[in-house]
């Protein structure tokens, strides 16, 4: 046997030792990722046709993807990356809130609203009364925050994605009082499936998975001297909440949506019939208000 032969072994190292005179993080990123890539190729026996093939989806992603719709970021969603890169840079204490994934349906400079103010422009659904406080982890009241919610209505669309719908609909921003309290009349979110006419669609149906995702409304806490949050209100009712399309349900962020009768002497203004409420409140950690990322829209 040819002792000339070139072994994967010596590919990877010969690769790896390409970045050696790389800035130490691009180094430290690039030697991983080709130590990784080149491990999982051998783990699996990478054939020429599977290979070719994940290059024609990757070809599909980019040709999918414009600036409403970021097919790339639906698979770090949906391979579960967003939240393991959420999970890493959000360490938080016990306490605070969980942050969870962005999502792409993100639009930012939402209309500032007055406290109680409906975000829904049309009908969407069941009104849902969304009220609590954004607190420090000592328990202050945090006065002048800022939340930025939106949420799809009952027909499963954000209105990004429904050319039916006001532009500003069902999104909004709301500041906090001074006693750190906050209310806005939303509707109770429906669960909705992540764009899948796509390759991340065809991905999923040939795995034998769903592309759906529980109910939730979306939420970024902002207030000076804190770290910027991005959450989800979860409707611990839902269907799908063990199995959540792109994985970013956290236990601590699921709440009840309390059933009222349009009788009660709390029903908001505006509101004809029954209603629920949903109380939630928000725990800040200090630090810098950087924005979440926002990728682009999947619309
Ligand atoms: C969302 O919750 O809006 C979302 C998150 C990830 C992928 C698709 C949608
Ligand atoms: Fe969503």
């Amino acid at each position: 046997m040819s002792t000339l032969r070139t072994t994967p072994e010596e590919i990877t190292a010969a690769v790896a030792a390409s970045y050696s005179e790389a800035p130490p993080r691009l180094r430290e990123l690039m030697t991983a990722l080709v130590r990784h890539l080149h491990a999982f190729a051998i783990e699996v026996g990478l054939t020429q046709e599977e290979w070719r093939e994940a290059i024609a989806v990757l070809t599909a992603t980019g040709e999918i993807t414009d600036e409403r719709r970021q097919e790339f970021i639906l698979w770090s969603d949906a391979l579960g990356l967003s939240m393991l890169v959420d999970a890493i840079e959000h360490d938080f204490p016990d306490g605070a809130t969980e942050s969870t994934v962005l999502g792409p349906f993100f639009v930012p400079s939402s209309p500032l609203r007055e406290y109680g103010a409906n975000i829904a422009e049309q009908a969407a659904g069941d009104p849902a009364w969304v009220y609590g406080r954004v607190l420090s982890i000592e328990g202050a009241p945090i006065p002048g925050a800022e939340l930025d919610v939106w949420q799809n209505g009952d027909n499963r669309l954000y209105a990004v994605q429904d050319p039916r719908a006001p532009e500003t609909h069902l999104r909004g921003r709301f500041e906090t009082r001074a006693d750190g309290t906050y209310a806005f009349l939303a509707v109770r979110p429906v669960p909705y499936t992540i764009p899948s006419d796509g390759p991340v669609g065809r991905m999923i149906a040939a795995s034998g998975r769903h592309p759906w995702r529980p109910a939730h409304i979306h939420v970024i806490a902002r207030a000076p001297g804190y770290r910027t949050l991005a959450t989800h209100v979860f409707d611990e009712m839902s269907d799908y909440l063990d199995s959540d399309a792109v994985f970013a349900v956290k236990r601590s962020l699921l709440r009840t949506f309390v059933a009222r009768k349009a009788d009660d002497p709390d029903t908001p203004a505006g509101v004809d019939g029954d209603w629920y409420s949903v109380e939630n409140d928000i725990v800040l950690v200090p630090g810098e208000p950087i924005e979440p990322a926002d990728p682009g829209r999947t619309a």
